[in-house]
């Protein structure tokens, strides 16, 4: 039993830098050209040394792997080709050694259609205990109009199920169903699964897709209040049980409806903040600071003890479910030009490609990726700039390899390159031989340098994590503007969105009389005085300033 945790402070979460990575890819330990335990073992100190304070790993348990392992079939072991349960222990406790924290998944709306609730639930008559694991109807009409959300491959929520002689349902992929949370023996069954792995010393746990964990008739089988009595379930369970652990929520909404998944800090310690990602990357391309001062006015205050999760892109495609038709197509024209960069309400792509590998955009987008109010989260390989194969099905283009070193197979496995689970990046620009670790770990002035440097910066100050934000409304709508301050920390953040050199005057009457101290060099900047505080940025520049 370990009821503490590696973490020491019960806000571990809040000064986090997260990595998130997958066992499958991030490096081969017996060269049998799938990712393991083994090889992650032995790259946890490049994840030192990058100043990541908790990895996240995504699924790695025993699945028949059509969603990437969010098809569960045994939620109590490792999947064999990643190694042994015996290998993930070793991976935590190397993990805590190096006083980092791990983040697993908890995939509990749906299952694999050949985890064993489900093969026994075919099978036990119609209303038994058995059955009811999962969510049945004899007509579709159940729940119609429900969304669905995998628009590419699924035309309804519902699958004939022939041995049961019922339908199923699923808002994912039809090998998928969704758990019956209408079953009490379904939550006990789960809770189960997580006291297994907090037991065992995991920190945090990811709460996959919980918008969609109950269903009720008339509404649209998202957020209904009794999806929010069973995370509060689950969170009293972890709470009367352990220390210092976290539930992040994935529950791609809008911000009031995220919002409630934080509960009044009795749901989740954090949520991902989705509608923020997508504007982030429209500010960008329109040069204007508009979608991002809104959806920061539409973002409601948190509990002191809650935190968001940002990212810029993950092992997902980039979600645009929550924008509008207009943004939608503009983001659609700006951002993917080949249709078969599309997937879904979406695009598949990662950081570089979609910032056309344009080293000042990769570094304006991280910088507010590392100063918006919340624990930031690096998806494996953008901190080197990886590319993406929008020639691979589903999201697999932005899952290949780790780029290692410009040798065989990238460094990432020694296995015959035919036999490797998924291909690496082999273009000219992208490709392992011209992106990988090795070159950039001797490249004073590569991006994963510089990104190392950035993650030190913002982990000497509590600010970044913990701070207030308030938004400043320079006439230049170029230009985005925010205070962070935390107890007597103040950081001045100025960022220009423009491909070209912009002027700037910020109204700053509450700073009159500070001196901004330029954190990257440590510069003294003049004083802040009675008008306006005027300031020249070059194209996607961007300021940190300590105010003294
Ligand atoms: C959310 C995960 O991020 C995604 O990768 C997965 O396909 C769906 N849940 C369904 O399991």
């Amino acid at each position: 039993m370990n009821p503490l945790g590696s973490a020491q402070d019960p806000l571990w979460y809040k000064d986090a830098v997260i990595y998130e990575l997958h066992v499958r890819t991030f490096a081969d330990g017996n060269d049998d050209g799938t990712g393991d335990f083994r090889g992650l073992i032995s790259k946890l100190d490049y994840l030192a040394e990058l100043g990541v304070t908790c990895i996240w790993l995504l699924p790695f348990f025993p699945s028949p792997l059509r969603d990437d392992g969010y098809d569960i079939a045994d939620y109590l072991n490792v999947n064999a080709s990643y190694g042994a349960l015996s290998d993930f222990r070793e991976f935590l406790a190397s993990a805590h050694e190096r006083g980092m924290q791990v983040m697993i998944e908890l995939v509990i709306n749906h299952t694999s259609d050949q985890h064993p609730w489900f093969q026994r639930a075919r099978q036990a008559p119609a209303g038994s205990v058995e059955r009811d694991f999962y969510v049945w109807s004899d007509s579709i009409e159940k729940y119609r109009g429900v969304r669905i959300i995998f628009t590419d491959t699924e035309k309804s929520n519902w699958t004939w199920d022939d041995k049961a002689g019922a339908y199923y349902w699923h808002r994912f992929f039809s090998h998928q169903p969704d758990l019956n949370f209408d079953n009490p023996a379904v939550l006990d069954e789960l809770l189960r699964v997580m006291h297994f792995w907090l037991e065992m010393g995991v920190d945090a746990l990811r709460l996959d897709a919980i918008p969609y964990l109950v269903e009720r008739e008339g509404t649209s089988c998202e957020n209904v209040p009794e999806t929010h009595d069973v995370i509060r379930r689950i969170r009293a369970d972890v709470d009367a049980t352990y220390a210092n652990r976290m539930l992040l929520a994935e529950a791609n909404q809008m911000p009031n409806e995220v919002r409630a998944y934080l509960g009044e800090g009795d749901e989740c310690h954090m949520a991902f903040h989705f509608p923020l990602m997508p504007r982030l990357f429209m500010a960008l391309r329109t040069e204007n600071r508009r979608p991002l001062a809104e959806i920061m006015e539409q973002t409601p205050s948190i509990p002191d003890t809650c935190q968001w999760a940002l990212f810029l892109r993950n092992h997902d495609e980039l979600t645009l479910e929550m924008v509008s038709d207009d943004e939608r197509d503009y983001m659609y024209l700006a951002y993917s030009a080949d249709p078969r960069m599309r997937v879904n309400v979406g695009i598949r792509r990662r950081l570089a490609p979609l910032l056309e590998n344009n080293r000042r955009r990769i570094e304006l987008l991280n910088s507010m990726l590392l100063s918006f109010p919340g624990t930031p989260i690096i998806y494996y390989g953008d901190e080197i700039g990886m590319g993406d194969n929008i020639y691979l099905g589903d999201r697999h283009g932005v899952r290949t390899p780790m780029q290692w070193s410009g040798d065989r197979n990238g460094g990432f496995s020694r296995a015959n390159p035919s036999r490797l689970s998924s291909p690496l990046i082999m273009d000219p620009l992208y490709g392992y031989e011209a992106v990988n670790v090795e070159a950039q770990r001797d490249d004073p002035s590569s991006l994963l340098n510089w990104m190392r440097q950035m993650i030190k910066l913002r982990r000497v100050f509590k600010v970044f994590g913990r701070g207030t934000i308030e938004f400043l409304a320079p006439s230049n709508p170029k230009i985005v503007a925010y205070v962070r301050q935390y107890e007597d920390e103040r950081v001045l953040c100025v960022a220009n969105l423009s491909r070209f050199a912009q002027p700037v005057s910020l109204d700053l009457p509450d700073l009159q009389g500070l001196t901004p101290i330029e954190m990257l060099g440590y510069v003294e900047f003049p004083k802040i005085g009675a008008g306006s505080y005027c300031l020249s940025l070059g194209p996607y520049g961007f300021f940190w300033f300590e105010l003294h």
